[in-house]
């Protein structure tokens, strides 16, 4: 008979044997604590910075900005005022990027609102050495896409990559270029995984990811690292049962979620990064915590670098963002004849301009959108 080892015996054996098996073979243990996975310290939690307005829990409520409904308009004459139309009333950028991807019906509020928080976060740190901004596991590539539409003059080129394509995302960018032409040809969709086959484009590009499932994060970190990414900002999720190797006195003290990013921290600094953790508001996402990574500088000895460089299109205006943004003609988006709410003047003034560019790298506590 051929001698088998205990690890083929198991498989060999039926289903129901091989518990046993397993069990023979294995010292008896206590069986391991189970770990908390929620967190014993959780995530702080952060205002509302592109839609301050929603900082009023009514208004939040009235919205359903953190809810998995789609984001649309009720221009149902029977209803005095859409709490959406009034929040996104208004001629700034954002206010007319808000009603066109509203009147798309493309995408759910959460995801809406999750993007542009996260997006209102992060602007100020991004920084790439070669203009280009990739947006990874992106999905509808709503994050990808404000890139293009408010720091344009800092990022020429935005990548998208993500083994599925959307139909949101289409809805997404057509909504983009209608309030804003520049967007134009700027974004690329690259349907394809991150693979260590496939690596990420070096030259020192900004790479961002909401909402990386698991490993994914982890996988996302090892990949911007590699191609020696100049700033990475993440918002991981769906955190891995094995904490993404941290220790195990880390994750039974501190919970998973937080054990997971404090390892990523750590993983990152190896790589040459300063990080720093932000957040989003909780009533969009428990899943809320940003990791905030960037290095003062690159290694831009590859020559593959200069090849990278992309020229700016010839179409593309240098946007003069101190400049009061003209809006394009838009049909009118509220019944004029509808009673105003008095409420109308506080709550829409989301923001009276929405300039990220002209805000430079500091924050933007207290700045004007
Ligand atoms: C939870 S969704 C997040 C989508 C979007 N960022 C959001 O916040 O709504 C995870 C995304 O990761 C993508 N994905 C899964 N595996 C991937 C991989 N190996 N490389 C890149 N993207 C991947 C999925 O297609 C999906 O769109």
């Amino acid at each position: 008979m051929r001698a088998v080892g205990p690890i083929s015996l198991v498989f060999l054996a039926a289903p129901a044997e091989s518990a046993v098996l397993a069990d023979l073979r294995l010292p008896r243990r206590t069986p391991a604590p189970s770990f908390p996975t929620k967190g014993v310290a959780q995530s702080s939690d952060a205002a509302f910075k592109a839609w301050p307005a929603l900082n009023n829990e009514t208004t939040r409520r009235a919205v359903n900005a953190g809810r998995r409904f789609r984001l649309h308009l009720d221009t149902n004459a029977s209803r005095v005022v859409d709490p959406t139309v009034e929040l996104f009333h208004g001629d700034s950028l954002m206010s007319r990027f808000a009603m066109a991807v509203a009147t798309r019906r493309c995408i759910d509020r959460k995801e809406f609102f999750e993007a542009c928080e996260f997006f209102a976060q992060v602007q100020g740190t991004l920084v790439a050495d070669d203009g280009l901004l990739i947006d990874v596991a992106c999905g509808h590539g709503l994050v990808g896409t404000l890139v293009a539409l408010f720091k344009s003059k800092d990022f020429e080129r935005v990548i998208i990559r993500d083994p599925r394509r959307p139909k949101a995302f289409d809805e997404v960018v057509s909504a983009a270029v209608e309030v804003a032409p520049w967007v134009s040809g700027r974004i690329t969709y690259e349907q394809k995984k991150i693979l260590p086959s496939d690596p990420l484009p070096r030259g020192g590009a900004a790479v961002v990811c909401v909402h990386g499932c698991k490993s994914l994060t982890d996988r996302i970190i090892a990949a911007a690292a590699e191609a020696e990414a100049r700033s990475i900002a993440l918002m991981p999720c769906c955190y891995p049962s094995d904490a993404a190797q941290a220790p195990t006195a880390l994750v039974q003290s501190l919970g998973t979620p937080l054990a997971s990013d404090v390892q990523r921290t750590y993983d990152l600094q190896m790589h040459g990064y300063e990080v720093r953790w932000k957040a989003i508001p909780q009533s969009i996402t428990p899943m809320n915590r940003i990791l905030l990574a960037s290095r003062t500088s690159t290694s831009l000895a590859s020559p593959a670098v200069a090849s990278l460089a992309v020229a700016s299109p010839a179409s593309a205006p240098v946007m003069d963002l101190a400049a009061p943004v003209v809006p394009p003609p838009m049909p009118p988006r509220v019944d004029p004849a509808a009673p105003k709410s008095p409420m109308n003047a506080r709550r829409n003034r989301v923001s009276s301009d929405f300039r990220p560019d002209a805000l430079g790298g500091g924050s933007t506590e207290g700045t004007r959108w």
